[in-house]
């Protein structure tokens, strides 16, 4: 590391740390009185120890007793200052731990806030793995040097009074300390200086250890069943041992350090103690006085240290803060409009698309972004179900992110109602419009918060009856606690079509006008897709059904739609009924039957309710 980057990373860890103090400046003034006064308290407690020996001890030998009411009195000073000592560190240290965790705290929650403000383009060009360690072990690296960082401020005030007080004892022991002081600052700045690229490097390291050693368990299946294991074990050792270098370096530097930050304070005695032997002679000073620098000196060597834990930490907190503020600053939140779309007895919902051309961002910014979408035009009339068609990769999963404003389009519009979907609030659209996407998210809560979602007016009667048209109200009730049955993570687990069929049912409990199925029953029986799909478009209840836009593959569910739109390549290829696009459409045709037979294949080994999610055929590689 050149010294002019270094020195940068002081600057920008010390503006960090100015931002931590405006952030939480009543705790800081607390704990930053408190190590002042712990500083200013081992200050007196060298005079009141050198106080004792002059005052006191000396006479004693010299008398050969010892006078009870001196005694009493440097008792209680001693006392009495250990005291202000102790509630010194009792401040600064629960002020830094406040002012730390405060801050790690609120900017967990920042960060989290503004992952769900950024928009879902954002999200595709950040992996998951990133933002779990931006809101985790960023947040918490950024923070770090504020648990030194009071106890350095209250040791730059101590070092300052020290010298001063020095100099008003004597002119010749301020100078020793003028020598030892800055000296011990100089080497615990080195010390930290060249602690940081070796912690750094370790860090990184431990962090690629556990990612190999990760990937590997993971892996487990695959590496076993290919022989992989002397590789693995290769790869492994080898970034084990970097790591065992890396931080025997740490253990090196700590070895060569520590006696010098030991032994500089120790040579500052013995200084004091042959400079002030000299002017004792000539009578400069007292026995009091020659003591109590002594003394001074040994107490001040370990708060010193404390200005080196800052230091040590700062090129952490930088890279940490950086990456906060990656996220903190990212642009690009999608603003809602001012429309409500909200009419008062709930109809089906109008969908059109105009004209519309997407492209995802690219991952860096300088390189161009491809067109994934060109010119879809399309309309799913109010009520109507209209099945959206074509191969892996043709678009269909960005057509219906289009449909719900998860993205928004480079030119043409996407409307609702003739409304431009840009221009309805967010309440207005999340009340218009649900997606059920392709990979069913099940929260580790119990079945009636993963439909309800704290929504108003979803009861438990709302409850079963979306679970009704998910066709889920039957294993829902053989559940051993019924709605109250944990989900998810930790609690029973269920199968893909399962999961399936819940997520369908927290779609529909809101009563969405437009539905969005993004090849959401895929692991359900087929009969029960096609099921699932009838009762939608014709409710039990008599009501209007939801408009409906559904990617689907089997042919009992396409042909239940009112219209059939093919896509390839982005493009909208085809529209008719099924039995139209069979007959002319030879793409579509060959896509029907190809899907039809990876499924027969796949119901030769096990039955759907068994298939893990996102295992429906022909999307299994490319959306995995
Ligand atoms: N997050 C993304 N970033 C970049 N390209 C993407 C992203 N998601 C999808 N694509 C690309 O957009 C095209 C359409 O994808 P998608 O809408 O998922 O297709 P489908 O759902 O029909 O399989 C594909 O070429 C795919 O590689
Ligand atoms: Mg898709």
């Amino acid at each position: 590391m050149a010294s002019g980057t270094s020195r940068d990373v002081v600057g920008r860890g010390l503006r960090v740390l100015g931002r931590a103090i405006r952030e939480q400046p009543r705790i800081f003034a607390v704990a930053v009185t408190g190590s002042v006064l712990f500083g200013l308290m081992v200050i007196a407690s060298a005079y009141v120890v050198g106080g004792v020996v002059g005052k006191v001890v000396v006479p004693a030998v010299a008398r050969g007793s010892v006078t009870d009411g001196a005694l009493a009195l440097a008792a209680a000073a001693l006392f009495g200052i250990s005291v202000l000592r102790v509630v010194g560190i009792f401040g600064r240290r629960l002020g830094a731990g406040y002012m730390q965790y405060r801050l790690q705290a609120t900017y967990r929650r920042r960060v989290t806030r503004r992952y769900l403000d950024l928009p879902l383009a954002w999200h595709h060009r950040n992996a998951t793995g990133t933002l779990l360690s931006n809101a985790n072990s960023d947040v918490e690296a950024a923070w770090y040097p504020i648990a030194p960082l009071p106890f350095a401020v209250g040791t730059l005030v101590m070092l300052v009074g020290a010298v001063v007080s020095l100099f008003l004892t004597d002119w010749a022991l301020a100078l020793v300390g003028l020598a030892v002081f800055p000296a011990l600052f100089a080497l615990n700045v080195v010390y930290s200086r060249r602690m940081a690229p070796r912690q750094a490097r370790a860090q990184r390291l431990r962090a690629e250890v556990s990612g190999i050693a990760h990937e590997s368990f993971d892996g487990a299946l695959v590496v076993k069943t290919m022989g992989r294991e002397a590789q693995e074990t290769a790869r492994f050792a080898a970034r084990a041992g970097d790591l065992r270098d890396a931080l025997i370096s740490v253990g090196r530097l700590r070895g060569v350090f520590d006696p010098m930050l030991e032994t500089l304070p120790s040579l500052g005695t013995l200084a004091v103690l042959v400079v002030g032997a000299i002017r004792l002679r000539q009578g400069a000073i007292t026995v009091t006085e020659l003591v109590s620098v002594a003394f001074l000196f040994t107490v001040l060597a370990f708060p010193v240290r404390a200005i080196g834990w800052v230091l040590a930490e700062l090129p952490r907190s930088v890279a940490g803060w950086d990456r906060i503020r990656r996220v903190l600053d990212a642009t690009g939140e999608m603003p809602y409009g001012e429309v409500a779309l909200d009419p008062a007895t709930p109809a089906p919902a109008t969908l059109a698309f105009h004209d519309v051309h997407f492209g995802y961002e690219p991952a860096e910014a300088h390189l161009p972004g491809t067109e994934v979408l060109g010119e879809v035009t399309f309309t799913v009339p109010a009520g109507k179900t209209v099945a959206l068609v074509g191969p892996t990769g043709a678009g269909k999963s960005t057509i219906a992110s289009l449909a719900v404003r998860l993205v928004d389009p480079r030119t043409g519009t996407v409307t609702l109602d003739g409304v431009d979907v840009r221009e309805l609030t967010a309440a207005s659209l999340a009340s218009t419009v649900a997606l059920v996407a392709q990979v069913p998210f099940v929260f580790d809560d119990t079945v009636r918060a993963n439909i309800a979602l704290d929504r108003p007016g979803i009861g438990d009667e709302e409850v079963w009856a979306a679970l009704r048209l998910a066709e889920a109200d039957g294993f829902v009730a053989a559940l051993p606690e019924g709605l109250d049955t944990m989900v998810g993570e930790r609690g029973t687990s269920l199968s893909g079509g399962q999961r399936q069929r819940l997520t369908l049912a927290r779609a529909l409990a809101g009563r969405p006008r437009l539905l969005v199925l993004d090849d959401a029953t895929s692991a359900v029986d087929p009969r029960v897709e096609a099921a699932i799909l009838a009762g939608l478009r014709a409710p039990a209840d008599g009501g209007a059904p939801a408009s409906i836009l559904v990617v689907a593959y089997r042919r009992a569910t396409i042909a239940l739609a009112d219209e059939v739109i093919y896509v390839e390549q982005g493009r909208v290829v085809a529209r008719g009924t099924h039995t139209d696009l069979l007959a002319t459409v030879p793409g579509y045709a060959d896509l029907v039957t190809a899907y039809e037979q990876a499924e027969h294949e796949r119901e030769q080994t096990r039955t759907y309710d068994e298939v893990t999610p996102l295992t429906s055929g022909l999307e299994v590689e490319v959306d995995r």
